[in-house]
């Protein structure tokens, strides 16, 4: 059983991400989920982490991180995701008890604690992360790797050259990619290729519970893709939890990534250094493609584990 923390800006798309980490709990450990600013103020993606936790009846433990990145102010993202972070359905009754108001401290102890390796899945920007790198540098050793979906190695989505995640919080970024953890990047390359279409959606409108919620959280959140040029859904935070759960479906090459923090154009940008002789050792698993149509089947397939355990 692999133990992961799950680190969000609660968003669609890390809803999708945690329901599906809860669907294979027996295989993924939980160990929490933590939250910092991103696409929405800190207090509103708390908030609908709380929402997502109460629907699908978990018990992960819930800690608050950074509300603003480390230099900038914070970019929010309601253009994709709304005035609430995650527009679409009505979360009625929700009450989720809230573990600690320091995600950083909390993350440390967690895997300091824990007799294995941790995996990070960081799906927001990385503001949490560096600062736990950068406090407590001996957790490195505790560390499996970091998982997160950001970056685009030849584009980006907030920018011509930025990807969300990493525009909001550049400098936490180069602080993480050059930390010397291992990183898996699931970034525009990957994401932007695992779609979902319409007809996959509207197949999910009238089964079970979770099913159901994703098809009303899509409803809003695909609109953003085509928006943007997509025939599909985005469902870019999903990918780091189905790769650690199903690394078969992906293909990826090791580059070194660095982070442009300074650009007019580029600043956000991850840099990979895809020369034959590079200057400096791989230090992450850029993903590259992955099998669409299995992609999906197992996310529809994890929603029906959902489906089944919130019939009861
Ligand atoms: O660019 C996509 C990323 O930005 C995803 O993590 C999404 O949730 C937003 O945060
Ligand atoms: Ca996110």
């Amino acid at each position: 059983m692999r133990k992961i923390i799950i680190d969000c800006d609660p968003g669609h798309d890390d809803a999708f991400a945690i329901m599906t980490a809860s669907a294979h709990r027996d295989k993924l450990d939980t160990l929490a989920v933590t939250t910092v600013g991103g696409n929405q103020v800190l207090d509103k993606v708390t908030a609908n982490a709380q929402k997502i936790l109460s629907y699908i009846k978990e018990d992960m433990p819930l800690a608050v991180g950074q509300a603003t990145p480390l230099i900038k102010p914070i970019h929010t993202g309601e253009d994709a995701h709304g005035e609430s972070g995650m527009d679409g359905p009505n979360f009625h009754e929700y009450n989720y008890k809230i573990s600690s108001t320091n995600a950083v401290k909390y993350m440390h102890d967690l895997i300091s604690a824990s007799e294995e390796k941790v995996t990070i899945v960081a799906i927001g920007p990385l503001t949490n992360i560096a600062l736990l790198l950068r406090t407590f540098p001996e957790v490195k050793d505790k560390i499996e790797e970091i998982c997160l979906m950001g970056g685009g190695v030849d584009r980006g989505n907030r920018t011509p050259t930025a990807e969300f995640n990493i525009y909001v919080d550049p400098e936490a970024a180069k602080i993480v990619f050059n930390s010397g953890v291992e990183i898996v990047m699931a970034g525009l390359d990957v994401t932007e290729a695992a779609m979902m279409m319409d007809d996959e959606i509207e197949l999910l409108k009238n089964k079970g519970k979770a099913s159901r919620l994703t098809w009303e959280l899509l409803q809003f959140y695909s609109k953003a893709s085509k928006r943007f040029g997509f025939e599909g859904s985005a469902l870019h935070d999903l990918c780091t939890i189905v790769y650690l759960l199903r690394p078969d479906l992906f293909k990826g090459v090791k580059y070194h990534v660095d982070i442009e923090t300074y650009g007019e154009l580029t600043r956000g940008m991850t840099v990979g250094d895809k020369r034959p002789v590079p200057d400096k050792t791989p230090n992450t698993l850029v993903l590259t493609e992955v099998q669409r149509v299995e992609f999906i089947k197992f996310f529809v397939e994890s929603l029906e584990i959902l489906d089944e355990r919130l019939k009861q």
